[in-house]
């Protein structure tokens, strides 16, 4: 009987090349609306953000980054010889914080900027400091620096924000502070990591996050992007897709009932569910889905959960990627997980493996529907017979997920053939977001 559940939740979550070439299909088609016209569901952003980096560029300046796993506070030194310098701080941002008031955030950061600045030794400044505020949620941008929060994403869901310029209040709480920082520009965190890896390797095309969410940003060119009515001298423009949006009409994803129930108890029911089956804030809580389903059927843990296994969210993405890692004969750091982490009072090995093929299942289906995105990309901007390029990707899922870069290149080989590992390079970049953000603000101070 557990044989055939396992089984069946295999074929529930298995995406063959078929059903693959028809996400890659729709998804083009949704990037080309989202180009097309304001409002579409993918909605293809543009960034305001039209130089490559040269490496040349010189001077200091400031960096925030909000919206992954930490708030990280950076003061970035450009040497002017492609090399930089960065200090920088990670700040924990409290949870109460994440749904509080918008004010009281922005106040937060601007303590941190000010905290940052004492520690650094730069508290007497007499110029105002240029700061790019890398802010990794949907903006609508007008400007390089002014633009209209879309809505929060990644359990954020802070009141007053939702319509309003994320730039503007941060500003003022800097002024309310008596700071002399200026938010010279916003930037989505995929902008920022294609900006922070272009810096030093013009091959780079494209910026992909997968972390908590998941989005992805590359060079457009403007003659594409047809919504845009402004005049514009340059050639090329970086598009912030917000590619987490995919899909909201649901014609092509695979969501079973696990994924239908984490939905309904996010905080954006029925948005972004292309990133809630494949970034790090979701996948665990998919599998605890998983997990309480065969439970209730008694085919797992002699049908007793336990309160910590019975509370949302409690299976962490770093759990499966515990137990995915887990070769040990009798599946000990899963039993750890599963006994010590999650409380179930005992387990059989049968239940371990069980509970390891329900990660496997959960994993791979990431990482194959992330190929789907990365796949589209490259069949819009026809980059199969081009040079190679590279994509600079950033986050916790990428960096940490066993095996998850391997099964994303071997989706995009079972699309494009063997051949695609030569044209695409996945470059992994740390932290890139804040140095690219930098690199932002520079670019804008200078007037490029
Ligand atoms: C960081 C980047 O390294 O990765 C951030 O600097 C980005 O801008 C983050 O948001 C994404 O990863 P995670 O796993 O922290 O969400
Ligand atoms: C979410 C945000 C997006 C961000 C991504 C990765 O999808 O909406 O702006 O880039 O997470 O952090």
């Amino acid at each position: 009987e557990q044989k055939q559940a396992l089984k069946e939740l295999g074929k529930e979550f298995e995406i063959t090349t078929e059903k693959l070439r028809s996400i890659v299909k729709q998804f083009t088609f949704e990037m080309q609306k989202g180009l097309e016209r304001h409002g579409a569901k993918v909605a293809m952003i543009p960034s305001f953000v039209t130089g490559k980096p040269t490496g040349m560029e010189s001077g200091t300046y400031l960096a925030i980054d909000l919206g992954g796993t930490n708030l990280r506070v950076c003061k970035v030194d450009l040497l002017g010889n492609g090399k930089v310098e960065i200090q920088q701080q990670k700040y924990i941002v409290p949870e109460a914080m994440k749904t509080g008031e918008m004010r009281q955030l922005c106040d937060f950061i601007a303590d941190s900027v000010d905290m940052f600045l004492t520690e650094i030794d730069t508290d007497s400044y007499s110029e105002a400091l240029q700061l790019g505020f890398t802010f990794s949620f949907p903006v609508n941008l007008r400007t390089i620096n002014r633009g209209n929060l879309m809505q929060w994403t990644k359990g954020y869901c802070c009141t007053g924000a939702i319509g309003k310029d994320p730039g503007l209040m941060l500003q003022d709480s800097f002024r309310r502070k008596n700071m002399k920082v200026n938010v010279a520009a916003i930037v989505n965190d995929t902008v920022g990591t294609l900006m922070a890896h272009a810096y030093r390797d013009p091959t780079t095309f494209m910026g992909i996050i997968f972390g908590t969410g998941t989005n992805a940003a590359y060079f457009e060119k403007m003659d594409n992007i047809t919504k845009w009515e402004d005049d514009i001298t340059s050639e090329e423009m970086v598009v912030n897709m917000e590619w987490g949006a995919f899909d909201e009409e649901r014609r092509v994803l695979p969501m079973t009932i696990y994924d239908n129930r984490l939905d309904r108890e996010s905080i954006n029911p029925g948005t972004h569910i292309y990133e809630k089956m494949i970034s790090g804030m979701y996948l665990g809580e998919i599998v605890r889905n998983m997990t309480l389903g065969l439970v209730d059927r008694q085919l797992l843990f002699d049908g007793k959960s336990s309160p910590e296994m019975n509370k949302k969210w409690s299976f962490e993405t770093s759990h499966m990627s515990a137990i995915e890692i887990d070769t040990s004969s009798d599946l000990a750091d899963t039993q750890y997980v599963l006994e010590t982490v999650l409380g179930i009072p005992s387990t059989t090995l049968m239940d371990r493996e069980m509970v390891k093929t329900l990660c496997r299942l959960v994993g791979i289906r990431a990482a194959r529907l992330s190929a789907a995105g990365v796949a589209a990309v490259m069949t819009h901007c026809n980059l199969l017979p081009q040079d190679a390029c590279t994509a600079a990707v950033d986050g916790s899922v990428f960096e940490f997920y066993p095996h998850f870069s391997h099964n994303m290149m071997k989706a995009l080989k079972e699309l494009f053939g063997e051949e695609v590992e030569q044209k695409i390079k996945f470059s992994q970049s740390h932290d890139g977001s804040g140095l690219g953000a930098a690199v932002i603000a520079m670019q804008v101070s200078k007037g490029n």
